[in-house]
């Protein structure tokens, strides 16, 4: 087995056409436009079709991704998709991609559930496996469509959530690395405080309510994140040579302006060099990192050489998060996108 050197090479990424603004969900719960925004930042999201999941959305961001890269992925040899909406419990939507993207059947695929943190923890593995000789070509999607699973009775949820996907590919390269440190966490004591009802009754005691879409404490998530994040970009610094300075662009996961407000705070690393999908798309849980960063790269921000420093946090409770040099491929061509 010949190590190797893992390197981010290509981007792309999806949102549904159909918004849903703060304004369609007064019409829907008792909430306003100004209360939404002065809470969570955020002004609209995007719905997906009654028809459309996944691993629809995680095609077209494929696609995006080979056109702009002009890559083939038949040859990709390992599927990972960060999700927890999965166009079923099983067969896995990394399966269902194996023949919807005519990929080798020779290809490993597997989902992979880390809920809000998920991007993060997939773009580790794909690391390991690719630094390690195991891979060569991992195919890592961060995708959800949070509509299906979204209460539009609860006003406390309902507001935050929406639908998108991306995806980067990671392969063996001989001289460059994307990866620079990696710090992870897990508090499953928290498990509670967000969740979707599965099999179980109960989690450390707390009962789970019968329900086919999310619950939450937004306050107790809220306060673990705004604990927690901070702590765990100090330590990737420490990890590593780089100091808040060197830090090109922060992308934390975008669950709500007033949580990555305190985090950069908290860190020293200024509002302006954050980037956050937050504002148009809501929480997409594990798609937020990888819009955050595509819409970076769209509007110019984002430029090669840079570093960017990834951070995702939700359910578990975890919490993970990437120091990372962006030195991908060049683009052959820049399609029009909605981002
Ligand atoms: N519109 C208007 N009022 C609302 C509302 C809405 N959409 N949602 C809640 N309220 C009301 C509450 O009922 C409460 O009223 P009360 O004081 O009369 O009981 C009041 O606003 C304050 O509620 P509270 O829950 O304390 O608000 P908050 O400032 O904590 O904001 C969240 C609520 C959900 C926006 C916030 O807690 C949050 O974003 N938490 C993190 C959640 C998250 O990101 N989860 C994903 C993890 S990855």
């Amino acid at each position: 087995m010949e190590q190797s050197k893992a390197r981010i090479t290509a981007i792309g990424s999806y949102v549904p056409v159909k918004k849903m603004t703060n304004f369609d969900l007064e019409k829907l719960v008792d909430t306003n436009d100004e209360w939404i925004v002065q809470r969570t930042g955020i002004k609209e999201r995007r719905i997906s079709e009654p028809d459309q999941y996944t691993s629809d959305m995680c095609v077209s961001a494929a696609q995006d991704l080979m056109q702009r890269y002009d890559k083939s992925l038949f040859d990709v040899d390992l599927i990972l998709v960060a999700t927890t909406t999965p166009d079923f419990i099983f067969p896995s939507v990394a399966a269902i991609l194996q023949d919807k993207l005519g990929i080798s059947s020779s290809v490993g695929a597997i989902d992979l559930s880390a809920a809000c943190s998920g991007f993060a923890y997939a773009l580790h593995v794909a690391e390991g496996m690719v630094a390690s000789g195991l891979h060569r070509k991992v195919l890592v999607f961060g995708a959800d469509t949070m509509s299906k699973i979204t209460d539009y009775t609860d006003r406390t949820t309902c507001i935050l959530f929406g639908d998108g996907a991306g995806v980067v590919l990671v392969e063996a390269d001989p001289e460059q690395t994307s990866f620079l440190a990696y710090h992870q966490g897990t508090e499953g004591i928290g498990g509670a405080h967000v969740y979707l009802k599965g099999m179980a009754e109960k989690l450390k005691g707390a009962e789970m309510s019968n329900t086919g879409t999310l619950v939450q404490n937004g306050r107790e998530v809220f306060r673990w994140a705004v604990r927690n994040v901070p702590e765990g970009v100090k330590a990737i610094l420490e990890k590593s040579s780089y100091t808040t300075n060197d830090v090109d662009w922060f992308i934390p996961h975008s669950a709500n302006l007033r949580i990555i407000e305190p985090i950069c705070e908290r860190t020293g690393i200024p509002l302006e060099r954050t980037l956050y999908s937050l504002v148009n798309f809501g929480n997409t849980s594990a798609a937020t990192i990888p819009l955050a960063l595509d819409q970076g790269i769209r509007d110019g921000k984002v430029k090669d050489g840079e570093c960017i420093l990834i951070y995702g946090f939700g359910a578990g409770l975890t919490h993970a998060g990437l120091l990372l040099n962006w030195n991908p491929h060049p683009q052959v061509h820049l399609p029009e996108s909605d981002l």
